[in-house]
């Protein structure tokens, strides 16, 4: 099976690609929003710990199992436990189906964005009324389309396979996305509220951190970095021997946590820069980034009919690649498990995610009950559940499972053979033992004292 698998054809292969998974909304719609209501600073250097002594080990722990085992999730955790941790890799095939579900009709959004920004930039700018963009969250036929677009596109670059598909969308678009990303951040560079911005995210101060953003850091590096579902162990498994998991975990991590930062940077230097904006910004993460941004684009900078669309190329090719990962996972086992070609494979996961974002897109106040459905207290309509069901409880379930499937029933000459952190004469490093130590211990016990904090009704999402 492992010599007929589709490979990443190069290096850059799968750095590109895990990057582009973890490089998402996450980065451009939730990081700004929840470091801007935890008040910047201290909560910035908390969540670089989390994503530095969490994400990172068990980032390395689910590409190891990928690399071993050259299967997808299910089989994978067979192989290497028994059928019952195969029930972890369903679970998360599951979560991607929840994520799929809504994320697509989130994504969906940039491409309206980008046109009004396209239409605005050839025809100039007129004011949206007030309450359109609430009209256009109610307007069925748009937010049923809009995803559907997003989700054939992705299906499109999966249905094209590893090598051919995946990985040669992620040579172009994330190229793409750190180029518009740079000139950005150097055209914010020059605004005048830039100094406002590097004190509010870079100097911490921690009387100002609820104390709840310890927990919301954790349960945000999850998502952001696509860990506890199986896509870093889906990616993995198509990676050859002879690349070096810590290197390229170590790549990923770095390029995610720099883009969410260079994200705070152009959004809030823009909102800094322009005068009483920061008492308007709305209480929600997709005013900021939906409402708020495109306006300011127009009306306060000048150079704005170019950042404006290509801002959305930016958020849609984040989203896109992220999407792709999303899918990837389901059709992997499709593959794997039920014995199915790909082509069909991706049809019928699409079709079946395609379901599920009906009943997001019409959540937002298309359809009542859809939109006042309630699960979770204060969190009204399928999307909204559907969000807080994966970022709350199955991506830190799963990464628990994963953490403590790999810190205690993969044997330590196993996880030392694929990671490679040996020194001349053989015997592990330091930083291997750090590792197992973290994988053991440390990451289990952060995900319980989450996964507590959520029953006790903290919300992550
Ligand atoms: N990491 C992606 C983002 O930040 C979201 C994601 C979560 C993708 C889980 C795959 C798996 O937008």
């Amino acid at each position: 099976m492992a010599e007929n698998r589709d490979h990443w054809a190069s290096r850059i292969g799968f750095i590109l690609a895990a990057a582009g998974s973890a490089i998402g909304l996450g980065n451009l719609w939730k990081f700004p929003y929840i470091t801007w209501h935890n008040n910047g600073g201290a909560f910035v250097l908390v969540y670089l710990v989390c994503v530095l002594a969490i994400g990172l080990p068990i980032m390395m722990a689910e590409i190891l199992i990928g690399r071993r085992t050259q299967k997808s999730p299910v089989p994978a955790f067979e192989e290497l436990g028994n059928r019952g941790w195969g029930l972890v890799g369903l679970f998360g095939v599951l979560t991607g189906f929840v994520i799929l579900g809504y994320y697509s009709v989130i994504a969906g959004w940039s491409i309206l964005s980008f046109w009004q920004c396209i239409n605005w930039s050839i025809s100039g700018y007129v004011a949206p009324p007030e309450g359109a963009f609430g009209e256009f969250l109610a307007d069925a036929p748009s937010q049923i389309l809009l995803s559907f677009a997003f989700l054939v596109a992705t299906a499109f670059i999966v249905w094209r396979g590893v090598s051919k598909g995946i990985e040669k969308a992620a040579k172009f678009l994330m190229p793409v996305l750190f180029a518009i990303l740079a000139y950005l951040v150097i055209r914010v560079l020059f605004f005048p509220g830039i100094g406002q911005t590097m004190e509010f995210l870079f100097r911490p101060n921690f009387s100002e951190l609820p104390t709840t953003g310890v927990l919301e850091a954790l349960g945000h590096a999850f998502f952001t970095l696509s860990l506890g579902m199986g896509v870093m162990i889906t990616y993995g498994s198509y990676m050859r021997k002879s690349e070096s998991i810590l290197r390229s975990a170590a790549v990923v991590v770095f390029l995610d946590t720099l883009i969410a930062l260079l994200a705070c940077v152009i959004m809030y230097t823009i909102i800094f820069s322009v005068p009483g904006m920061e008492d308007s910004i709305s209480a929600s993460a997709i005013g900021m980034l939906f409402m708020t941004l495109p306006r300011l684009f127009y009306t306060e900078l000048s150079g704005g009919v170019l950042i404006g669309p290509l801002f959305y190329i930016l958020v849609a090719f984040a989203a896109l690649t992220s999407t792709i990962s999303l899918l990837e996972v389901i059709v992997s086992f499709f593959i794997d498990k039920l014995k199915m070609k790909r082509h069909s494979a991706t049809v019928l996961s699409t079709c079946i995610v395609a379901l599920c974002a009906i009943f997001s897109a019409l959540s937002l106040g298309a359809v009542g009950f859809m939109s006042e459905f309630e699960i979770f207290g204060g969190k009204p309509g399928v999307l909204s559940t559907l969000d807080h069901l994966a970022a709350n409880w199955m991506l830190p379930l799963g990464g628990l499972f994963t953490t403590i499937f790999v810190g205690w029933f993969v044997s330590r000459k196993l996880a030392l053979e694929q990671l490679r952190m040996v020194d001349k004469s053989g015997r592990s490093t330091f930083y291997f033992n750090l590792w197992r130590f973290f994988i053991r211990f440390i990451a289990p016990a952060a995900i319980i004292a989450v996964i507590i904090a959520v029953i006790l009704g903290k919300d992550f999402s």
